[in-house]
């Protein structure tokens, strides 16, 4: 190996942060930048913006190292940095199925004038395919004359509550890039990585900005398919659970994103399925992804069937019903709340005239935040007490162990939905209560 290049991460958000302080521990110096000073104060001070497990141990390590600052400065960053890692946000866009790409755009016209010397500028955030050659473009014309910079692509695919382990162990590594140098500097920032034996793709900007939402949409479209069985279930009085499992032993099919339940929200699969659609269709090939509006039309049909079941079991209208939701996260040991499908059924609930009290282990700050309107409580029981309708909408492990008895005990009615198939049936059957489930008899 050659020197170690120096790293900076600008964009400290989840995927930032996370590369960021992973990079540190695995032996580099690394420069985090972020345009937000709250941020880059707190986690220079070692705290953890978000919840994330493991993170925050990681970050003091990595800080005692002495390998690992913040700054809000581009100049810094500029002056810092071999290789530039991109890792703002593309969220979708305000009316539209478009990604919104500002802060990318934002972010690279910043760097590219601070730089001053020979750079490689990576970018990780996920982006409608042809953005790369754009910001090509862009870095080449807005960097000082005379500086020698390169761009190139390497998709990040890490889960959210497996972060550090999608990072520091990733499936693989895809390099997108335009030279031999830019792979060479990317091999090089990780070296530590590829020596576990992680496989390597090298390809172009294109195929490498496409691996990324190829991926997600794939991930989608499986979540979608055993929910659109579960759709053909309720239909027929089979069982798609089941059925899940009977499909999950074909080796070619798998049992991973095969759950069936209440469907797939978060900062990701929503938004990227919807950007790749809109980007597909400007490119004149939106026939090729069309399957991509019907799995988010299916993904959506499972928040209307979750909140018709409560309906039902209400007796037919929620007005002055009593509901407790256990969850707010889009998906267990998660605080992010981004387009959950949880709060979404919480609040369409809530609109239609149900009194919703939401219990969460970690999303009610945030969901507190953005849903005033909704009640929020702080333990399961002190939340379920007097209820008519309890509905499972995250699958927390704290709320797969409730005791049905126990819970029974408290509620006015022994009414739940299983949003998420995380309880069994018979068990609460057994224990007097009215047990739904989508998909299932
Ligand atoms: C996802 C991708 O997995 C990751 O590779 C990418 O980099 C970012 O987007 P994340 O958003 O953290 O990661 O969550 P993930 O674990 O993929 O779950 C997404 C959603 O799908 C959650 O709402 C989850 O509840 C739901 N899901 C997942 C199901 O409904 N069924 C399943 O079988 C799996």
């Amino acid at each position: 190996r050659g020197p170690a290049p120096r790293l900076t991460v600008i964009g400290t958000g989840y995927l930032g942060a996370t590369h960021a302080i992973c990079m540190a521990v695995l032996g580099f110096d690394v420069l985090g930048v972020d345009v937000d000073p709250d941020k880059i104060e707190r986690l220079g001070s070692g705290e953890v913006p978000f919840f994330e497990p493991g993170l925050p141990e990681l970050l003091a390590k990595a800080l005692d190292t002495g390998r690992l600052r913040f700054t809000t400065s581009f100049e810094d960053a500029g002056e810092f940095g071999d290789i530039h890692f991109v890792c703002v946000g593309t969220p979708q866009q305000q009316g539209s199925y478009a990604a919104d790409l500002t802060y990318v755009d934002g972010a690279v016209t910043e760097l590219a004038r601070h730089l001053r010397r020979r750079a490689l500028v990576v970018g990780k955030s996920t982006v409608p395919v042809g953005t790369a050659a754009r910001l090509t473009e862009l870095v080449q014309r807005t960097a000082p004359a005379g500086t020698d910079v390169e761009l190139a692509w390497n998709p990040e695919f890490l889960r959210e509550g497996y972060a550090v382990d999608d990072t520091l162990r990733p499936d693989r590594l895809v390099f997108g890039t335009q030279s031999p140098w830019a792979e060479e500097q990317l091999r090089a920032a990780f070296a530590p990585v590829i020596e576990q034996g992680t496989p390597v793709v090298v390809t172009d900007l294109p195929t490498a900005e496409l691996v990324k939402v190829a991926a997600n949409s794939f991930l989608a479209t499986k979540i979608s398919y055993i929910n659109a069985m579960a759709e053909v279930c309720e239909a027929t009085g089979a069982d798609v659970t089941g059925l899940a499992q009977a499909l999950s032993y074909d080796d070619r099919i798998g049992g991973r994103f095969l759950r069936p339940g209440l469907g797939f929200g978060g900062g990701c699969l929503p938004k990227d399925i919807r950007a790749f659609s809109h980007r597909a269709e400007e490119l004149g090939v939106g026939q090729a992804v069309s399957f991509l509006r019907e799995v988010d039309a299916i993904n959506q049909r499972r928040r209307a069937r979750t909140v018709d079941l409560v309906r039902e079991l209400a007796g037919g209208d929620l007005a002055g019903v009593r509901v407790t939701a256990l969850g707010a996260a889009f998906k267990p040991n998660s605080d992010d709340i981004r387009d959950a499908p949880a709060l979404d059924v919480a609040r369409t609930l809530h609109r239609a005239g149900a009194v919703v009290t939401v219990v969460d282990p970690a999303a009610t700050g945030n969901a507190r935040r953005a849903y005033p309107e909704l009640t929020y409580g702080t333990d399961v029981l002190g939340a379920a007490a007097g209820a008519d309708v309890v509905v499972l909408l995250t699958e927390w492990t704290e709320f797969r162990e409730i005791d049905p008895q126990a819970m029974g005990a408290v509620v006015a009615g022994r009414r739940i939905v299983d949003g998420r198939h995380a309880l069994d049936p018979v068990r609460w059957r057994a224990a007097g209560w009215e047990y739904r489930a989508l998909g299932r008899p």
